[in-house]
């Protein structure tokens, strides 16, 4: 297998293990990965727990494309071995740990990591370790289920570490891979429909910097999607209603591209659109690819779908790899700084949705931290999206913690996107479109639409007692405005007993 996957010869006498091949990476390495929710590798780290379980002490800056399984976060973190992390992670171990301080964290937009790196920005660049599932003739990377910044890390990495994954088929033909130039040199990124190709099938590599190949037969783990229940289901009938009603009325075209966040709320979205006989074509264009992207395919629905990796249940994935050459024509996984570039994003017009962790009245949205301190996974790409598409949807449940807590709130404990960025709130009760709306009106529409039923009173007496005493444009009542977050932390509930 190892043979016909390592097509340059001259390579093949670089296959080593993982032991040898970690004794590159040493104490303060700045480690570049593959991976970005898939694709990234496992017997690197594995083998760097090994050798801190043998005693030794060191610790690496790890660089990924965004999340990546508990392979690699989950048993780095438990080991204590990492000291800076970048970008997006979602791994709860690894969370509590950069919640007390132990790993060290900042959090970025997706789409502009891989030209900062470029510029230096992230220190030197000593070692790339990335999953593929081939190396051509011409000594070039095949990547795996995702594409993330590794064209990047590739390019600036001092040395390269291979897995080889024996897993997937060789997937040539799925990928695009087109590095920007660097401003002040960048020309347009020429895409104008989701599905064009403007670049390699393969990452460009220098076969010189290869230090070590592994053969692996590890496996990504895979997500697990949930059959859509009742509030993810209302959210997606909610927004596809919203968007038939709106090209009915001609006042969007009905052509625009579609893009969904992560988790089960995004899957559901999509999944939406299987039974809605309004939608008979779609393109996507997105970052993560989930399960419903693939039965929409199945449906002849998707005339292209376009992202940076694909996170798939075990069943979807097993389906993809045995047709692939149907799904070939019509996925194209791209490097995460095109898959979210804002100005494709904005000028291919994408209808954005993505999921937030609470919204205040007026539209600003906390993706990140739970009340107010907590990281929880990081904004990944969507800002990217949200900022910048065609029409931003922002949906959460009405509530977290069985109804303990209003994901509708008087003022968010953290902002990631502000009110310009948000054209639509949606929640399973209901949406609201505030384009066309006051703050004032955003606000009761917000409350009386979108919130829990248990908190529209709470909510609807902090908002007139803002009116009458403060006033203003955006009224608050400073002192009180956080109540909802404090009583959450006194008591485990935002209700009034
Ligand atoms: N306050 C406190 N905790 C809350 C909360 C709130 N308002 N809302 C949710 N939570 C908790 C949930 O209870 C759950 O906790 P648990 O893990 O202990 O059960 C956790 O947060 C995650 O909630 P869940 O409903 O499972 O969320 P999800 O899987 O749909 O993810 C985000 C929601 C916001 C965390 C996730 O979409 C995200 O990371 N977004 C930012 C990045 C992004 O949007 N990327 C997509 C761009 S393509």
């Amino acid at each position: 297998m190892l043979k016909k996957r390592i097509r340059f010869e001259p390579l093949r006498e670089k296959v080593t293990d993982p032991d040898t091949a970690c004794l590159h990476i040493q104490n303060g390495t700045n480690l570049f990965i593959s991976g970005f929710t898939a694709g990234y590798p496992k017997l690197i780290p594995q083998a760097l727990v090994r050798r801190a379980k043998a005693g030794e002490q060191f610790k690496i800056n790890l660089f990924a494309g965004a999340s990546t399984g508990d392979e690699v976060d989950g048993i780095l973190a438990r080991a204590d071995l990492i000291d800076w992390r970048r970008p997006y992670m979602s791994n709860r171990g690894m969370r509590q740990m950069i919640n007390n301080e132990q790993i060290r964290f900042k959090d970025d937009h997706l789409s502009r990591l891989s030209a900062q790196v470029r510029n230096g920005g992230w220190g030197e660049a000593h070692v790339a370790v990335v999953e593929a599932a081939a190396i051509t003739e011409k000594g070039n990377l095949i990547p795996t289920m995702s594409v993330g910044n590794t064209p990047t890390y590739v390019r600036e990495a001092e040395k390269i570490i291979i897995e080889i994954s024996a897993e997937p088929p060789a997937l040539e033909g799925i990928h695009d891979i087109f590095i920007p130039e660097d401003p002040p040199y960048r020309m347009p990124i020429p895409i104008y429909r989701a599905g064009d190709r403007i670049g390699k099938p393969f990452i460009d590599m220098d076969p010189d910097k290869v230090v070590a190949i592994l053969d692996s037969s590890e496996q990504d783990s895979c997500a697990v999607f949930n059959e859509p229940g009742e509030v993810p289901r209302r959210i997606a009938e909610h927004i596809l209603d919203f968007v038939a009603h709106e090209i009915r009325k001609d006042r969007m075209s009905p052509g625009l591209p579609w893009q969904s966040g992560v988790g089960d709320v995004a899957n559901a979205v999509l999944s939406g659109f299987m039974e809605n006989d309004f939608f008979q074509t779609i393109d996507i264009y997105s970052e993560v690819l989930q399960d419903a992207v693939l039965d929409l395919i199945d449906l002849g629905k998707v005339r292209a779908a376009s992202g940076s990796a694909m996170t798939l249940s075990h069943k979807a994935r097993t389906r993809f790899f045995n047709e692939l050459y149907r799904y070939r024509e019509k996925i194209v996984l791209r490097p995460v700084e095109i898959s979210n570039s804002p100005e494709v994003v904005r000028r291919l017009g994408v209808i954005a949705i993505n999921t937030a962790i609470e919204v205040d009245i007026y539209g600003q949205v906390n993706s990140t931290h739970l009340m107010g301190s907590k990281m929880m996974n990081g904004i990944g790409g969507s800002g990217d999206f949200l900022r910048n598409g065609a029409i931003s949807f922002i949906v959460t449940p009405s509530t977290a913690k069985r109804g303990k807590i209003s994901a509708i709130v008087p003022m968010v404990s953290h902002v990631d996107h502000s009110e310009h960025s948000v054209d639509v709130v949606v929640t399973e009760q209901g949406l609201v479109d505030t384009r066309p709306l006051t703050p004032r009106q955003v606000a009761e529409a917000v409350i009386k639409r979108c919130a829990h039923p248990d908190y529209r009173d709470l909510l609807w007496e902090y908002y007139q007692q803002a009116v009458h005493s403060a006033g203003g444009h955006e009224p608050h009542l400073l002192s009180e405005v956080f109540d909802f977050h404090q009583r959450f932390m006194a008591t485990g509930d935002m209700r009034l007993n």
